[in-house]
C-alpha cells in the first residue's frame, strides 16, 4: 500500500532557501517567516544560523560579479547572521520562489503584495530571501550552506518517507524528522 502511494505520487524536491542579514537580525521577522515556510507545506529538511565572511559571499555570488550591485550585495550578505534552510516539497523550487516575489522590493509590493519580499524587503539589495533558481543550482547550493548534506543519499533513503507523510516536527530543533512509528 505504502509502496504503491511512494510509486504514484510525484517525488519531492530540495531547494536552498535563505533568511539574508535584514531580515535575519530581527527575531519576530526570522520567527513569522519561519511560520510562513511552514504555513506554506515546506519540509523543513535542514536549517542553520551562521555569518558569512566577505570572501563566502564573494564566492557564493561570484556569476554576479562585474554587475554594478556586486560590491554592494557581497557587503551586505557578509554584514551580520542569517539563516539557511534546505527545503523540500514537490516543486519546491518554484514554489519557494514564487513566495518570495519578484527581485525588486518595490516592483514586488505592486505586483505581488502577499509575498515574502514585498512585506518584509527593504531595498533591492536587502529583499529578505534567496531562493535557487534551478534544480541544478539548488544542488550546488545545497553543498555551500550544507557541505556535511547529501541531496542523493537524502532522495533515496528519506525522500519516500517524507512524500508519503511519515514525518514529525521538532519544535526544538525547528526541522521535520521522519517518523519511527509504523
Ligand atoms: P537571489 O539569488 O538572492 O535569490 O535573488 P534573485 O535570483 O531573485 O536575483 P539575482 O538576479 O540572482 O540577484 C541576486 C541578488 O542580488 C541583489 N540585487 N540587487 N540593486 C539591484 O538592482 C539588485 N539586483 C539584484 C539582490 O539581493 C538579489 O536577490
Ligand atoms: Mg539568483
Amino acid at each position: 500500500m505504502l509502496f504503491t502511494a511512494v510509486r504514484l505520487s510525484k517525488a519531492l524536491q530540495l531547494t536552498l532557501a535563505v533568511i539574508k542579514p535584514d531580515a535575519a537580525a530581527h527575531p519576530v521577522m526570522l520567527e513569522a517567516l519561519h511560520q510562513t515556510i511552514l504555513d506554506n507545506s515546506f519540509v523543513i529538511v535542514r536549517c542553520k544560523d551562521l555569518t558569512w565572511r566577505r570572501q563566502d559571499s564573494e564566492r557564493f555570488y561570484a556569476e554576479h560579479s562585474g554587475r554594478f550591485f556586486y560590491q554592494r550585495l557581497v557587503e551586505f550578505m557578509s554584514s551580520g547572521p542569517m539563516r539557511a534552510y534546505v527545503l523540500a516539497r514537490v516543486d519546491a523550487v518554484r514554489h519557494w520562489r514564487a513566495l518570495m516575489g519578484p527581485t525588486k522590493v518595490f516592483r514586488a509590493r505592486y505586483t505581488s503584495p502577499d509575498t515574502i519580499r514585498a512585506q518584509f524587503g527593504l531595498t533591492d539589495t536587502r529583499n529578505t530571501a534567496h531562493g535557487s533558481d534551478s534544480l541544478e543550482s539548488a544542488s550546488r547550493e545545497i553543498g555551500f550552506f550544507f557541505p556535511e548534506f547529501c541531496v542523493e543519499t537524502w532522495m533515496e533513503e528519506e525522500e519516500p518517507s517524507f512524500r508519503t507523510g511519515q514525518m514529525n516536527y521538532d519544535g526544538q530543533k525547528q526541522i521535520h524528522t521522519v517518523s519511527t512509528q509504523s
